[in-house]
């Protein structure tokens, strides 16, 4: 049996995901398991956590049985709202859900997903009366939202975690105890472990565990350590509206869809982050259209595999449409049919305000339809950028990753992009030093970015993941050094492909986003072209060309025309011409 369908049958099953032992609400005492005596676990009212504990050991012994947390499964699987605080569980009273005024300081690590998991995290708690604070010192409560994807990425949070715990046994005992959380990831993939080896931490939430982070929390604040990390099938945060962490941003991120089913064979997402599922289209345009009411000017789709977005939350969606991929690309997993697709998701966005650039990141490479290129060559509003991974340039290593494609289908899409979308702005992910990967490999990968000259990308020297399939039948047989000096050859490759065609900008106009001063100059400006390629350019006073006569300065999220007069790998710089529209510069020809 392929290990997904054996995932999938213990899902349906238990309702509760792969890892849904029910033992997995972690329940333990300070006392026996934390580094912080007993006598410091002080709750709100400074009541000692031994008194808290009795009468909270006693309302547990009348509480929740095995049977009530299958129960709570499938009601938080029906219901889309957050019921604990008007019904909470038997065992926790109302008041010691809401968050009574702690301070929350909530640190992101890892991709942009995790950022918008932040916003996602911080939602659900201000709603249930935390308060957050930018300030450690101040912090009741410390949270971390973490990444798994590399080894590397894991040690910096051991690393955090040894600051924290020093700054935790510092506190002073006439303040609330510091309680320290792992949300995201790293609480996935290690779960207990973390309880056991690090006893600082108090709380774990997997990333479908936001929702219920007050409880996790009131069970901490009684002095215990709490645990969610059970994912589900359909958990999307679909009602819950991210709190921008920068209210003058002008641009914002949108969750669409989570989880992954590729199954590449060096990666742990599907096994962090669950199976892929989609939010519903109509909530997805309801926090555009709040986006746009708020005046930001950007927004950028957010998935694992954002283009394989398929809305299946209502019957008459599942028509037996079959799914068209990109040509010469297959899947790991059974095709799915029917369902609301990534066009027409674009096509919806794109529609709601003419002045809000769409963006989305991050795509698969088989999930490209010619509907969708269409539909990003016709409309002006959708920025002509794409990610497109590739991962190595090497039909063997392809193979052994699992990537459903070959190096030449790879090229043909490329090929086939450029011709849809004239000036299209191409960018990728690589993997170097992967399982068995010889010289010759890598030298092909290095081919291929010669060959298509990407205009930006991502390296990665390969980091062994337990779970993976790679993991379990393939040899990490590529020494440290060489997976890092093949990743230094293509940084340099990279570099000078990405300046070179960067070099091609010089002497066009570009439409730029602003976003405020440069960080380098208080007299420079910076925004953003639709390639999203930074551009620097002095501040000066120009006209509006849409009101004509009228002398400005440009403020962040004013559109403004660059004349680009240099070009590096990473930036552009230029001078500004004039303050215009989205709509307005795309009526006329930049050159
Ligand atoms: N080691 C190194 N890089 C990885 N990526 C995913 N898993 C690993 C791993 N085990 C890279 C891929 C992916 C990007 C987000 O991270 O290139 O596209
Ligand atoms: Fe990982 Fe592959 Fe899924 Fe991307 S598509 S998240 S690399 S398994």
């Amino acid at each position: 049996m392929h290990p997904l369908q054996c995932v999938l049958q213990a899902q349906r099953s238990l309702k509760w995901g792969p890892l849904s032992s029910v033992s997995w609400l972690l329940l333990r005492t300070c006392r026996a398991h934390s580094s912080v005596p007993s006598s410091s676990c002080l709750s709100s009212e400074g009541q000692s956590s031994e008194g808290v504990e009795k009468d909270f050991s006693s309302r547990l012994a009348a509480g929740p049985t095995f049977q009530h947390f299958l129960r709570s499964a499938s009601v938080l699987q029906e219901k889309p709202s957050f019921p604990e605080v008007e019904d909470p569980p038997p065992y926790l009273t109302g008041d010691e859900l809401l968050g009574r005024q702690r301070k929350v300081y909530l640190e992101t690590y890892g991709c942009q997903m995790n950022v918008n998991d932040t916003e996602i995290a911080w939602s659900i708690l201000q709603k249930s009366g935390f308060l957050r604070t930018s300030n450690l010192q101040e912090a009741d409560v410390i949270l971390l939202v973490t990444c798994s994807i590399r080894e590397k990425a894991e040690q910096t949070i051991w690393n955090r975690l040894h600051q924290l715990k020093a700054l935790k046994t510092k506190r002073s005992r006439s303040r609330v105890p510091l309680r320290i959380g792992i949300l995201g990831c790293m609480a996935e993939r290690l779960k207990g472990e973390i309880l056991n080896r690090e006893k600082t931490v108090d709380l774990l939430a997997g990333p479908d565990a936001y929702r219920d982070l007050p409880r996790l929390l009131a069970v901490v604040e009684s002095g215990q350590q709490a645990a969610n990390v059970l994912l589900s099938l359909d958990e999307t945060y679909a009602d819950i509206m991210p709190v921008q962490t920068s209210p003058s941003a002008t641009s914002a991120f949108v969750s669409i869809m989570r989880g992954c089913d590729n199954m590449c064979s060096y990666c742990i997402v599907p096994f962090t982050r669950g199976r892929e599922r989609s939010r519903p289209v109509a909530s997805i345009l309801d926090e555009v259209r709040k986006l746009s009411e708020q005046g930001l000017k950007e927004v950028t789709l957010l998935g694992q595999n954002v283009n394989s977005f398929r809305d299946n939350s209502e019957i008459q969606f599942n028509n037996a449409v079959p799914t068209n991929l990109s040509r010469g690309f297959t899947t790991n997993y059974k095709t799915k049919q029917g369902g609301l697709r990534f066009s027409h998701l674009l096509d919806q966005v794109s529609r709601i305000d003419p002045e809000m650039r769409i963006r989305f990141t991050s795509p698969h490479p088989k999930d490209f339809p010619d509907e969708v290129l269409q539909l990003i060559h016709e409309r002006h509003n959708i920025c002509k950028q794409i990610h497109l991974p590739a991962q190595s340039g090497s039909n063997r290593v392809l193979d052994a990753m699992r990537r459903g494609y070959s190096r030449e289908a790879y090229v043909a899409l490329v090929h086939h992009i450029r011709e849809c979308i004239p000036g299209v702005s191409l960018s990728s992910d690589f993997i170097t030093g992967f399982c068995g990967e010889t010289e010759d490999d890598h030298l092909q990968t290095v081919s291929l970015l010669r060959e298509v000259q990407y205009n930006a990308g991502f390296l990665f020297a390969y980091s062994m993941r337990q779970k993976t399939r790679a993991y379990h039948r393939l040899k990490d047989d590529v020494p440290e050094e060489v997976k890092l000096r093949r990743l230094e050859e293509l940084i340099t490759v990279f570099r000078e492909e990405a300046s070179r065609a960067n070099q091609t900008s010089v002497g066009c106009t570009q439409l730029v986003l602003v976003e405020g001063f440069s960080k380098r100059s208080s007299t420079d400006l910076c925004g953003r072209n639709d390639a999203n390629l930074k551009v620097i350019f002095p501040d000066a006073e120009v006209e509006d060309v849409t009101n004509s006569g009228l002398k400005v300065r440009a403020q962040p999220g004013d559109y403004v025309l660059v004349k680009i007069t240099s070009a590096s790998s990473q930036t552009l710089k230029g001078h500004i011409l004039c303050r215009t529209t989205l709509k307005d510069s795309s009526m006329h020809c930049l050159t």
